[in-house]
């Protein structure tokens, strides 16, 4: 049997782990640089610095196909093929941060024989100027769509791989398809300047699903029908599809705030104003706030008010806070008067920093002891699995808005508890349904 290549991944961050940890599991010799030295001891030690499912059993599992170091010299003396999974966070003015992937380009020096493949969001029409400057570097784009929370899986089962060259990297773009082969995903073998375009259009699409959802549940709320129920029924046509058609609290993370900004930006440079894009990102940022107008419904003020949060991470299954919408939800709490407590199953140490006036809790039902409502704002199932009667007898007023219309509103108004969502009927309306279907 041919011998797998070599693999090498510049940055042990999210993408980078999970990309190093798949490819050994694939049968590669993978050599991670990272360089924070902190992190490579860590990993060496087997600690996987990140909350990621399935990530540290399969870095285990691989221990001997996967080396971590800081040395640069390491990964070029064993890999042709090398994969660039660094941070490219947005500075000030909404722009893509390219230092790290300029930093990794300089250390990789000589280019001879050497091919570079960018896993790292970046804006289109990076990979061209790269190349530009490097010639001899061969530059590959293979745009990745991991999602927080299923990353292994996600790779492992990918829906496509998008594999990106100009004229002359057709050999790199071959040997990065053959890593790849063994998933048996349809493989989209395209130029560099539209593989990076599909990166940050698939992102913006789900990103504008989301925020087209939300509205129709903000509709919803007004004329009594249930955003659940639309979502279904929208989702049945295969035109439509029923995935991301989740109302809630908007999304947030680490890529859909990041990418509409940068593919916005990306086209203000050019002169072109992405009016669709604007409003996406718009509607999102008031989606974050909408839970106060359903508080307001039912108490007249907030001050001196004890507010549960149950869940801070931008989604389940992960720890990462970035752009999480428990952010911008209890900053406006506590500007209301409020005192915010808040219980998340991993993500509290993260939110700590982040969120210094709000009280941590250990457990839902601590945090829920004596509130005056509570805000469902993170999906974790353990919170559909309150007992809710008794979650009703700890609050000072047993009132519950479900921020990602997670939950049974029978079974939790059953319990005595008045039960708010997003886009589905209150109580009011559903009487009047009901009258109305007699
Ligand atoms: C996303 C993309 O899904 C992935 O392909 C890409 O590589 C990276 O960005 P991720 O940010 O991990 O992945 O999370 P995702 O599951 O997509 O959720 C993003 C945000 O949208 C979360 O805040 C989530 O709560 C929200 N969301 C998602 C909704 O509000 N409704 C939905 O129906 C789906």
């Amino acid at each position: 049997m041919n011998e797998k290549q070599p693999i090498g991944v510049i940055g042990a961050g999210w993408v980078g782990l999970v990309t190093a940890a798949c490819f050994a599991d694939l049968g590669h010799r993978v050599v991670v640089r990272e360089i924070v030295p902190g992190k490579v001891d860590a990993l060496r030690r087997g600690e996987v610095p990140i909350h990621e499912p399935d990530l540290p059993e399969l870095i285990e599992r691989n221990g001997q196909r996967l080396t971590f170091t800081t040395d640069m010299a390491e990964l070029l003396d064993a890999a042709q093929l090398i994969f660039v999974c660094v941070q490219t966070p947005p500075t000030h003015s909404g722009d893509a941060d390219l230092s790290a992937v300029q930093r990794a380009i300089e250390e990789i020096g000589d280019p001879e024989g050497k091919a570079l493949v960018m896993k790292s969001t970046v804006p289109v029409g990076t990979g061209r100027s790269i190349r530009r400057d490097a010639p001899d570097l061969a530059y590959v784009s293979c745009p990745e769509f991991l999602r927080e929370g299923t990353a292994v899986r996600d790779f492992m089962g990918p829906d496509r791989i998008v594999i990106g060259v100009d004229p002359g990297d057709e050999r790199a773009g071959d040997e990065v398809a053959a890593a790849y082969e063994p998933l048996g995903a349809p493989i989209v073998q395209t130029d560099l300047a539209s593989a990076e375009m599909i990166k940050l259009a698939s992102n913006a699409y789900l990103a504008t699903k989301i925020s087209f959802i939300n509205e129709i549940a903000n509709v919803c709320d007004q004329v009594g029908a249930d955003v659940t129920e639309v979502a279904k029924g929208m989702g049945l046509d295969p035109r439509i599809g029923p995935r991301f058609l989740n109302a809630g609290l908007g999304f947030g993370g680490s890529c859909f705030p990041k990418d509409t900004q940068a593919l916005k930006m990306l086209a203000g440079n050019i002169g072109y104003h992405f009016q669709l894009l604007n409003s996406v990102i718009e509607v999102n940022e008031l989606q974050k706030r909408r839970v106060m107008s359903k508080l307001s419904t039912h108490l007249d003020s907030l001050v001196d008010k004890r507010v549960a949060m149950l869940g801070l991470a931008f989604k389940p299954d992960t720890d990462d806070m970035r752009e999480a919408s428990s952010l911008v939800l209890a900053s406006r709490l506590e500007g209301e008067g409020a005192t915010v407590v808040a219980f998340d199953p991993v993500a509290e140490d993260a939110a700590r920093e982040l969120l210094p006036n709000v009280k941590m809790a250990g457990s839902a039902l601590d945090a829920l002891v004596g509130a005056d409502a509570a805000i469902l704002v993170t999906e974790w199932p353990e919170f559909a699995a309150l007992d809710w009667a008794d979650v009703a007898k700890r609050m000072a007023n047993p009132l519950l808005v479900d921020g990602r219309n997670f939950l049974d509103p029978d079974v939790v108004r059953a319990a005595g508890i008045t039960y708010e969502a997003i886009g589905r009927p209150s109580i009011a309306d559903r009487s009047a349904v009901t009258k109305a279907e007699r």
